[in-house]
């Protein structure tokens, strides 16, 4: 991609818009919805995060250990530090504005939050295996499908079997239109920025934990769409993040 396909992509370029830089906000079309809900039976409520659950460790030590795992023991991972990790990338602390938008765990430009995090679970105490969606308002997890997804998820990130097999695994897709009803099209650089924060807030909590993950981006849109469900177009993956204890 030249340069100047990059600015426009990616650049404020107010004056040089016209009418493109009129967001849908600013037309009065009504708020997108912030927060998605399946409306699944089958709810787990997740404990809240307690201190001592860093065994100690300290925030100096935690980010300068932190590194990219991609080898995991096969043992379960303790439901508190899932539920910890799922905290920190994304919990709701507060709704304002009448559902106009959040303020959650990480930063997101216009506090617009175009994301939704769901955990792929192979072995995590109390859990069967399955896909569940991350209710960040309520702090629970709902169960979408059950089932073993290994091959599929390891076949759509290109054979990164890793990223199948881990005891579980974080994804993170986009409702780009969260962002976009604000931004218009500056919103693909916003909301890459944003999906920035929750990968680095899931790998400073799986440090602190005792878990190890990694990022991962290389996979297969269609496929990777395909294995959530997702239309590709008002909702789509945009990063993973496999994770375990860490096989030293
Ligand atoms: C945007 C992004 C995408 C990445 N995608 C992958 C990936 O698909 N597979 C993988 O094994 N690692 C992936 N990584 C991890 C990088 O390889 C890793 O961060 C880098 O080697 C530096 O190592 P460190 O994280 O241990 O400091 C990705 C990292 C980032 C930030």
């Amino acid at each position: 991609m030249s340069y100047p396909e990059w600015k426009v992509m990616t650049n404020r370029c107010w004056d040089e818009m016209g009418e493109e830089a009129v967001s849908d906000q600013k037309k009065g079309i009504p708020k997108p919805e912030i927060l998605k809900k399946y409306g699944s039976r089958e709810i787990i409520k997740l404990p809240e995060p307690k201190s001592d659950i860093l065994n100690g460790k300290d925030l100096i030590q935690i980010i300068w250990d932190r590194r990219s795992v991609r080898v995991y023991k096969d043992e379960s991972v303790a439901l508190e530090k899932l539920a910890f990790v799922l905290w920190a990338g994304q919990r709701v602390k507060k709704i304002f504005k009448e559902g106009l938008a959040s303020f959650r765990t990480v930063p997101s430009a216009g506090a617009r939050h175009p994301f939704e995090s769901y955990i792929f679970v192979r072995n995590v105490v109390g859990l069967e295996m399955g896909l569940y969606h991350y209710l960040a308002n309520e702090h629970k997890l709902e169960l979408i499908k059950k089932g073993d997804f290994k091959n599929e998820i390891a076949a759509a990130t290109l054979g990164q079997m890793f990223v199948g097999s881990a005891p579980f695994t974080y994804i993170l897709t986009a409702i780009p239109y969260r962002t976009e009803w604000r931004y218009g099209r500056f919103s693909p650089k916003l909301v890459l920025l944003d999906a920035g924060h929750v990968l680095q807030n899931i790998y400073i909590a799986c440090e602190g934990v005792g878990l190890g993950t990694c990022a991962i981006d290389a996979f297969s849109d269609k496929s990777m769409n395909e294995v959530m469900d997702l239309d590709g177009e008002e909702e789509f993956v945009v990063y993973l993040a496999p994770g375990g204890i860490p096989k030293k």
